[in-house]
């Protein structure tokens, strides 16, 4: 489908200056807005609801409840109430811009613009208008502003200071804003050159210094390499069939989950030694072939370590109930009843029985060694911002794919601060039944401990090696030391990836 809306242009540097200004001096922050809507319409807005935003944002003069109303709510202005609330720009500056269109009594916004942030850094990001400011279904070109993926991979990138990233079908560069923060150069490519004008605009709306390129996947960074990779990508499973919408922005164009296994299977080529690559995705399973084997075949021969967490798997209705719902059609509508059904033919002729979500983090290994693959099947609660989790954890799976056995035994060890033991004893019995190991943080792991494991962590306080406490807890409990270090040590493997035992520096 062709544009049917303006893109914003960034080459109108001054405009895009006096915009800057307008926002930096009404304070157009992700703060001011919640204040201004108060928690509860700002959960309504989330939830898609823009009755309560209406009402909370109703005759205030602030010029940020104009931008909302304007960018966000979709509604119309008088030329007089855009020039005030926007006094560099102006209402012919926002038109000029392609940031709003003539409607009957001034003008409409032509894209959403709303402020975004981290703990760190404040930005704007353009994107197209969404389903709630139109009142329509999504053109099948449409350019995604912020969503719940986007955050996601967000708050799961290691943030690493390094020289070079990729943000691989980028948008209107949401990921790319983040990378500033801890990447020297940054590239930014899609397939969609209405996004990419999105991005460039963003880029110089928030002063960052982004290379932005066209093409498919990978094409158009052929043979160069790069630190970090991150990409939310085209993930989402498409019947190719007759009549469905093409989203650009979900739909990679491929048969069932090719996108991500390609993905998978090519990235290494562009990741410098010690290069993380990490994105989303969509893989299917059907009988025998589950997430492990799934996942075993993929990576194959490509000689990453890979961390792959599946947080999510919806059968096929789930599936196509979310997607069909997707662009905007009604649940009752016959497109609706179309698109469900050719989901189902769709993973039926593969057959496909169950479809996982989740978060992949690759890494190149520094030096030549066997690739290291945890697959975890985690759905529960994570820590907010696991960027961190992500990163100790990377380094920590270096270290034990480099690490003997011997070695790890040698070294001293403590439980980290937020690991604690829950034990459920029967009523009127002894001991315990059931003894679990719980992390506080991260991906709040729950590990079963046995006897040994259980009175491992009880003295493991940073006084003596493994190697003592488990030779002086085997004589306790009567097996033979080989036994019992046989039996720890893929525990403690486990616990020592997963930052739920720290190596103490004797
Ligand atoms: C789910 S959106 C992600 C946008 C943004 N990076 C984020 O995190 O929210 C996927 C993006 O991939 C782009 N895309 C679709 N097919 C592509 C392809 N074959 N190669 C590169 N990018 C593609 C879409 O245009 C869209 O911008």
């Amino acid at each position: 489908m062709s544009s049917r809306m303006p893109v914003p242009d960034a080459e109108a540097t001054d405009l895009v200056e006096a915009l800057r200004d307008d926002l930096v001096v009404a304070d157009y922050t992700v703060e001011h807005v919640a204040e201004l809507l108060g928690q509860g319409a700002s959960a309504a807005l989330h939830r898609e609801q823009p009755l309560p935003a209406r009402r909370a944002l109703a005759g205030s003069d602030d010029p940020v409840a104009t931008m909302v109303r304007f960018f966000t709510l979709g509604e119309t202005h008088t030329l007089d109430a855009l020039d005030a609330a926007f006094p560099s720009l102006r209402a012919k500056g926002l038109e000029r811009l392609g940031l709003a269109v003539p409607a009957d009594s001034g003008l409409r916004s032509a894209v959403d613009l709303r402020p975004y942030g981290d703990e760190n850094s404040s930005w704007w990001l353009a994107s197209d208008l969404s389903e709630l400011a139109t009142g329509s279904v999504l053109a099948t070109d449409h350019v995604l502003g912020i969503g719940g993926a986007s955050t996601t991979l967000a708050r799961w990138t290691p943030r690493r200071e390094v020289a070079s990233a990729l943000d691989l079908g980028t948008g209107c560069g949401v990921q790319a804003v983040h990378l500033a923060g801890h990447v020297q150069h940054i590239v930014a490519t899609d397939l969609a050159t209405r996004a990419l004008d999105f991005v460039r605009f963003n880029a110089a709306l928030n002063r960052l210094p982004l290379e932005v390129l066209a093409g498919s996947m990978l094409e158009p960074v052929a043979g160069r390499r790069f630190d970090l990779v991150v990409s939310n990508p085209p993930f989402v499973i498409t019947p190719r069939a007759e009549g469905m919408p093409g989203y650009e922005y979900r739909d990679g164009g491929a048969v069932g989950d090719a996108v991500i296994r390609d993905l998978v299977r090519s990235v290494g080529d562009h990741l410098e030694p010690g290069g993380i690559a990490q994105f989303l995705g969509n893989w299917e399973m059907s009988e025998g072939h589950g997430f492990e084997q799934v996942w075993t075949e993929w990576l194959e021969g490509t000689g990453l370590d890979a961390w792959v967490v599946q947080r999510e798997v919806q059968d096929p209705f789930e599936y196509a109930e979310l997607w069909a719902r997707d662009g905007g059609a009604g649940v009752n509508s016959p497109e609706y009843g179309a698109m469900y059904a050719a989901w189902l033919d769709d993973f039926a002729a593969r057959g496909v029985e169950s479809i996982g979500f989740g978060i992949v983090t690759l890494q190149r290994p520094e030096t030549e060694r066997d690739p290291l693959v945890d697959l975890m099947d985690e759905r529960g609660p994570v820590a907010s911002a696991m960027g961190p989790t992500i990163d100790a954890g990377l380094r920590a799976r270096s270290w034990l794919a480099q690490t003997s056995d011997d070695d790890l035994l040698d070294g001293t060890w403590q439980a980290a601060p937020d690991v604690t033991e829950e034990r459920h004893t029967k009523p009127g019995a002894d001991d315990p039944s059931v003894i679990m190991i719980r992390q506080g943080g991260g991906l709040g792991l729950a590990i079963q401990a046995d006897t040994v494991l259980a009175a491992f962590l009880s003295v493991c306080d940073g006084s003596m090696s493994a190697r003592t406490a488990l030779v002086a807890i085997a004589s306790l409990v009567g097996v033979p030391d080989d036994e019992v270090i046989a039996g720890t040590l893929p525990l403690l493997r486990r616990l020592i990836a997963n930052g739920m035992l720290e190596r103490v520096q004797g």
